[in-house]
């Protein structure tokens, strides 16, 4: 018996790193999983890998960013896999500029990635799950949008935005059976990769002394898409190797 036996995942950013990561381990769990990615190729290798294991696994090539492309990735999902039961928002940029050197269009691009994707694809999942009275919906945010960082004003600004929406949605929408909560990674050891200077810096403030693995955050997310978990509600969790003490 898996944990998520009989659900339905849809998992953003899935083709690598952290999504990829969780996509696998719900997949372990007994979900099918919908890998959606921009990375066209990435994602079909992990829902391919998926599939292998003997779980029906999707992958979808959308930005997540872009309401048309969000709009058509979660109607084929419903039509292909069926309707989601636990949505991951984990799909993400990262650059490093000062504000001083930051032009209007990298701000943007970074709100448009790191966060209205969140807002795009849990509209589009919200209706089905309303439907089922049922629903985990999990946001992957990071220990940023706590602590702020140098060069990451429009990064911290949209993971800092993830979790007002995430703890405002979990007002609309909890009663219905559908939770809402948001994950706070510290660094992590995957393809989202920082000047080597900054990322060491940053890895002599963790008390752990060094980055995270991907195994080592993917559980809280299976933590959050499961049934007994009703009872977290709009909260934060913070594996982050003790970058921050919360
Ligand atoms: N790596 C870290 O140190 C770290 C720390 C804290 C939080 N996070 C967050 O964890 C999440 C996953 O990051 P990761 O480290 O696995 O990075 P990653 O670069 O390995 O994976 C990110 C994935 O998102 C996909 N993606 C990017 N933009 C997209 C778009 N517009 N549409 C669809 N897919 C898109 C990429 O193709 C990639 O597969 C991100 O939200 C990130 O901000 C990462």
């Amino acid at each position: 018996m898996g944990k998520l036996d009989g659900r339905i995942a849809v998992v953003t950013g899935a083709a690598t790193g952290l999504g990829r990561g969780i996509a696998e381990l719900y997949a372990r769990e007994g979900a099918d999983v919908a890998i959606v990615d921009r990375n066209g190729n990435g994602a079909r290798a992990v829902a391919a890998g998926i599939r292998a294991t003997g779980r029906r696994s999707l992958a979808v090539e959308a930005d997540v960013g872009d309401e048309p492309s969000v709009e058509k990735a979660f109607a084929t999902i419903a039509e292909e896999l069926g309707a989601a039961d636990i949505l991951v928002n984990n799909a993400g940029i990262v650059t490093v500029s000062l504000l001083a050197d930051m032009t209007t269009a990298t701000f943007d691009e970074m709100l448009r990635i790191d966060l209205k994707s969140v807002f795009l694809c849990t509209r589009a999942a919200l209706p089905a799950m309303r439907g089922k009275g049922y629903g985990r919906i999990i946001n992957i945010s990071s220990q940023i949008a706590y602590k702020g960082a140098e060069g990451m004003t429009h990064y911290a600004a949209a993971k800092a935005g993830i979790l007002g929406f995430s703890r405002s949605l979990a007002y609309e929408v909890t009663r219905e059976g559908i939770t809402v909560n948001t994950i706070c990674p510290g660094p992590l050891d995957t393809d989202m990769k920082l000047p080597s200077e900054w990322a060491a810096r940053k890895q002599s403030e963790l008390v752990i002394g060094r980055q995270g693995r991907v195994a080592e955050v993917a559980p809280t997310a299976l933590l959050l898409a499961c049934e007994d978990s009703a009872f977290y509600v709009g909260a934060t969790f913070h594996p982050n190797g003790g970058d921050i003490m919360v």
